[in-house]
C-alpha cells in the first residue's frame, strides 16, 4: 500500500485504531469541534455503476464542506457506458483527482482498481460489501448506547452486502451479532467462515434471533442488480421487521436500516416511523462518517 494515502475498501483490513480514529473524527465533525479541512482544494471523483442518493449526496456535500469538490461519472453518460474499461478510466482519473469512490457490482473489480490508481479508492458499495454504511451505523449506535460491548445486534433479512460489512466489523467490536435469513440467503460463506466466532450466530428463525436484541437491523430483500422475483418475496415474508417481531425482544429495541426502505416489505411503517427508529440519524451520520473517511484516506487525521 502506498503510504502517502490509504484505500478504504473493507472494514476487516483496516486496523481497529484507524476505525476508532475515523469514528472519533466523525463525532467531532458532527459536534463541529473538528478543525480539519483541506488547505489546498481536493477533488473526489465518484463512479456510479449503480444508483445512489445518500452516498452520492453525502460525499458531495461532505467534500464541499471540507474545501473540496467532486466530479461524478455515471456509467451511462461517460465513456464507461460505451465500453471503455474501468482500468483505463481509473488511470486517467488518477491524473486529475485526489481520491476516487467506486460503486459497482463486482468486489474483485473494485480491488483491481488499486493496481491502476495512484490515488486512494473508497468502496462506495459492491454486491459483497458496504463499509461506509457500517461506519455511520456504528456512529449512530455509539450515540445511543454507552458502550457497544456485549450489545445484542440482530440482523434480520437478506444476508447481503450490508450484512457482510457488519460481519467484517465484528473484528473490531465486542458486540453479539445474531443473523437470521431465509434458506439460501445467508451471508457469504467465505466471510462467515473467516469471522465465525461465538459473537456471530446464524439463525433460520427470526423470532429466535431477536430474543434480547438491543438493535434490529434490516435492509431490502431485493438489492440493486437482483431480479424482482415474487417467489423470493414469499420466502422473506416471515423476516419482516414489524410489531410482532419487536415484541419478541422483551426489551426496548432500536431499529436501523441503511435505506432506501421498501415499506410494507422488509419493515412496516410503524417501526420505521416509530420512536425507536434511528434511521434518520443513521442517514444523517453518513455525512460525518464520509468526511472522516475522506480525511483518513488523505492522511489528514
Ligand atoms: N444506504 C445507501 O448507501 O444509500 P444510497 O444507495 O442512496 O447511496
Ligand atoms: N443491499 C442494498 C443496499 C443499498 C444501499 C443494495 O445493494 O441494493
Amino acid at each position: 500500500m502506498n503510504n502517502r494515502f490509504k484505500h478504504f475498501l473493507n472494514l476487516d483490513e483496516i486496523s481497529k485504531n484507524d476505525i476508532n480514529l475515523i469514528l472519533s473524527e466523525s463525532h467531532k465533525i458532527k459536534k463541529k469541534s473538528s478543525d480539519h479541512t483541506f488547505k489546498k482544494k481536493k477533488i473526489l471523483a465518484m463512479i456510479f455503476e449503480k444508483p445512489s442518493t445518500r452516498t452520492r449526496v453525502s460525499f458531495e456535500v461532505g467534500m464541499k464542506q471540507l474545501n473540496g469538490d467532486v466530479v461524478i461519472l455515471d456509467h451511462a453518460d461517460s465513456q464507461l457506458g460505451r465500453g471503455e474499461s474501468l482500468e483505463d478510466t481509473i488511470k486517467v482519473l488518477s491524473k486529475y483527482v485526489d481520491i476516487i469512490l467506486y460503486r459497482g457490482s463486482c468486489e474483485e473489480k473494485m480491488y483491481d482498481l488499486k493496481n491502476f490508481s495512484t490515488v486512494p479508492i473508497i468502496n462506495g458499495l459492491t454486491d459483497q460489501s458496504h463499509p461506509c454504511q457500517i461506519i455511520a451505523d456504528i456512529l449512530t449506535l455509539q450515540e445511543n448506547f454507552p458502550t457497544l460491548d456485549n450489545l445484542n445486534i440482530s440482523w434480520v433479512g437478506d444476508g447481503n452486502n450490508v450484512c457482510n460489512s457488519w460481519i467484517h466489523s465484528c473484528k473490531h467490536f465486542n458486540f453479539n451479532l445474531n443473523i437470521a435469513c431465509p434458506e439460501n440467503s445467508f451471508p457469504d460463506q467465505k466471510i462467515l467462515k473467516k469471522y465465525k466466532s461465538s459473537k456471530i450466530n446464524i439463525f433460520k428463525d427470526p423470532y429466535e434471533a431477536v430474543k434480547g436484541a438491543d438493535v434490529i437491523v434490516t435492509d431490502t430483500w431485493v438489492s440493486m442488480g437482483m431480479k424482482d422475483d415474487p417467489d423470493r418475496i414469499k420466502k422473506f415474508k416471515k423476516f419482516q421487521v414489524n410489531k410482532k417481531l419487536l415484541e419478541k425482544t422483551s426489551k426496548e429495541t432500536f431499529f436501523l436500516h441503511c435505506l432506501p426502505a421498501h415499506r410494507g416489505f422488509e419493515v412496516t411503517n410503524e417501526i420505521i416511523d416509530g420512536k425507536n427508529s434511528l434511521v434518520w440519524s443513521e442517514a444523517e451520520n453518513r455525512l460525518y462518517a464520509h468526511q472522516a473517511i475522506l480525511l483518513w484516506c488523505l492522511n489528514k487525521i
